[in-house]
């Protein structure tokens, strides 16, 4: 196993500079390279007497080629976050064309690199980066990962709170998309009948307060910006595991991503071909490819059913709306 370079896009902001400092404590990573846009020497000077052996470097947006060239993995935070009022795809016009230059500067410096998107709005960013990466030639579809992850830890935290003989690290599957009613719950798949526990009232507060949990976190800040320290926590989650598959070979890591589904064609092709959809959020088994199989959806209540009624059509139009900026504009 040898230790890999990890690139970080948009290192100086409030989920970038977290995120470095947890991936900097991984014997994973040779060399964690932070992208900022003037730079982000100043953060990589001070992470780099942390006594890790991970090499730490800075670099700025005139600087993109040297900290892309020889990435394993790179991980996207860059742009702009909410404030209250505002949703995902209100950062569209703001994050769209940032996302974009990145996966361009990747296509050519690193097209083998594993590309882990947490800019919003995800569901149509991840699209952005594959038409890009698709339009050089370099598209690999088990390699491009939209991070999810935080809404699977918000499930796990406020389901146990509901429910506090449940573990806050029990896992609960969260399908579809990464805003709002794109994001479903199923409650379904816990154990213990917990689904049969809640009133038909406590089952929809706890399904809303999953799909806008990020909410609380926009409002609570008062226009200071979005989740950023959950958020590095599921970032470095996330990567973390990609590394254990990748690099160490680790076999059964299982997190929830939105990825393109012909990265497991056996697997989502009926489910493609019943939805129409190109991209969803599911739990995904690592491989030393990057996406090894995806986890069918399992079988769903009739309430997520109509849960997943509700997101499919909002998920079509946010994905045309991410590929249509790219195809459009070449
Ligand atoms: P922030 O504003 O604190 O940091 C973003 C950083 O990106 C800034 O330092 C900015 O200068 C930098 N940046 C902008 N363009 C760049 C470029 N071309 N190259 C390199 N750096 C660039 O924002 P924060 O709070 O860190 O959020 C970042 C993104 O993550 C937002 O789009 C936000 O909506 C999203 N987010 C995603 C979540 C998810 O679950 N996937 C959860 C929370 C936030």
């Amino acid at each position: 196993m040898s230790p890999v370079k990890v690139v970080i896009c948009g290192a100086a902001g409030g989920i970038g500079q977290p995120l470095s400092l947890l991936l900097k404590q991984s014997d994973l990573i040779a060399h964690l390279a932070l992208l900022g846009v003037v730079t982000a020497s100043g953060i990589a000077a001070d992470l780099s007497h942390i006594n890790t052996k991970c090499k730490v470097t800075g670099h700025g947006k005139d600087q993109i080629d040297e900290a892309l060239q020889g990435a394993h993995t790179v991980v996207i935070p860059a742009g702009v976050p909410r404030k209250p009022g505002m949703t995902r795809d209100d950062l569209f016009k703001l994050n769209a064309g940032i996302v974009r230059d990145l996966a361009e500067g990747i296509a050519k410096n690193c097209p083998k690199a594993f590309v882990l998107v947490i800019s919003n709005p995800v569901n149509s960013t991840v699209p952005i980066v594959c038409q890009v990466l698709k339009s050089h030639g370099v598209f690999n579809p088990s390699k491009v990962f939209g991070i999810s992850t935080l809404d699977v830890v918000r499930a796990s935290s406020f389901v146990s709170e509901v429910n506090p003989a449940i573990d806050p690290s029990t896992r609960v599957t969260v399908v579809g998309g990464h805003s709002g009613v794109t994001i479903v719950p199923l409650l379904s798949q816990l154990p213990n009948n917990f689904v049969d526990s809640l009133s038909r009232d406590q089952l929809d507060a706890l399904t809303h307060r999953i799909q806008y949990g990020g909410d609380e976190v926009v409002k609570a800040k008062k226009g200071a910006g979005s989740a950023t320290l959950s958020m590095a926590y599921a970032g470095a989650r996330f990567t973390l595991g990609l590394l254990q598959a990748t690099v160490a070979g680790k076999t059964g890591v299982v997190e929830s991503a939105y990825v393109h589904l012909d990265a497991d064609k056996e697997n989502t092709a009926a489910f493609k071909a019943k939805t129409g959809l190109d991209y969803f959020a599911l739990d995904v088994e690592f491989g030393r490819e990057g996406v090894s199989r995806i986890l069918k959806l399992p079988k769903v209540s009739r309430y997520e059913q109509a849960l997943l009624d509700a997101a499919i059509p909002e998920l079509k139009t946010n994905i045309a709306k991410g590929a249509a900026f790219i195809t459009d504009s070449v």
